[in-house]
């Protein structure tokens, strides 16, 4: 798994290399997809569930599940999150950025983005034998809250190992000591989906690009994180 990681890792760090003002979403996609044939692995979504990308490329007020497209062009003072995954000898990883187009973004939406980011370190740094999914959704949503932005429901991280989604489903909140225990060996996918505005959310026509309902902005940061008897082990950084 930590080789499937390393993939996501990669290329996840490739793709933001061509974030810039003026590419598409499908250049994105075409960026990602040319370096996954060159290494020989194979992507995790494309496929699943009729999902049509290797890349998931979700802009400002989109949350999650945006699709490739030529017709979405960048521009300066966007967000873009950018979420991978990468199968390897059967084995799965997944991780998500959101990160900035040019140079100039609004001071507010870069808050968000440290927010969203914040939150899921604080939720990797409760990561150990015995903790519980309570303390991990917890450990989001008071980062995310005491800073004014809310976490969204509708979509959680989830288990991954030999499918990428496997039990339990991981919430973004959580009342702390509540929720199953986490166990060494297990692995779990934490990504925090933080809304600037209200948590509420609706899905487009296409099936797939979840929308703020309010139009606000909205940031996404994912890492596949192992269960150590040392505490987190991220397996996608
Ligand atoms: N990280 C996302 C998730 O865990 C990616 C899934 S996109 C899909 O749900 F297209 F594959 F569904
Ligand atoms: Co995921």
């Amino acid at each position: 798994m930590r080789r499937a990681g390393q993939v996501v890792r990669e290329v996840l760090e490739l793709v933001r290399s061509q974030v810039k003002p003026g590419a598409t979403t499908l250049d994105l996609e075409k960026t990602a997809e040319a370096r996954l044939a060159e290494l020989g692995v194979k992507a995790a979504f494309k496929g699943y569930h009729g999902y049509p990308c290797v890349l998931c490329t979700s802009v400002n007020s989109e949350v999650v599940h945006g699709i490739p497209s030529p017709k979405r062009v960048l521009k300066e003072g966007d967000i873009v999150s950018l979420d991978f995954g990468a199968v390897v000898d059967g084995y799965f990883g997944d991780a998500a950025i959101t990160v900035p187009v040019g140079e100039k973004i609004d001071p507010e939406t870069a808050r968000l983005l440290k927010v969203t980011e914040a939150s899921l370190s604080a939720a990797i740094e409760v990561v150990r034998p015995g903790a519980t999914l309570g303390d991990v959704g917890f450990a989001v949503q008071k980062v995310v809250e005491a800073e004014g932005f809310s976490v969204v429901r509708d979509f959680v991280g989830h288990g991954i190992g030999v499918h990428m989604h496997e039990d339990p489903q991981v919430p973004n909140f959580g009342v702390a000591g509540r929720g199953m225990k986490l166990r060494t060996g297990m692995v779990i996918a934490i990504e925090p989906m933080v809304n600037a505005g209200k948590s509420d959310v609706v899905v487009l026509g296409d099936g797939w690009t979840a929308v703020t309902a309010d139009g606000s902005m909205s940031a996404h940061f994912e890492h596949s994180v192992a269960v150590t008897a040392t505490g987190a082990r991220i397996l996608t950084e």
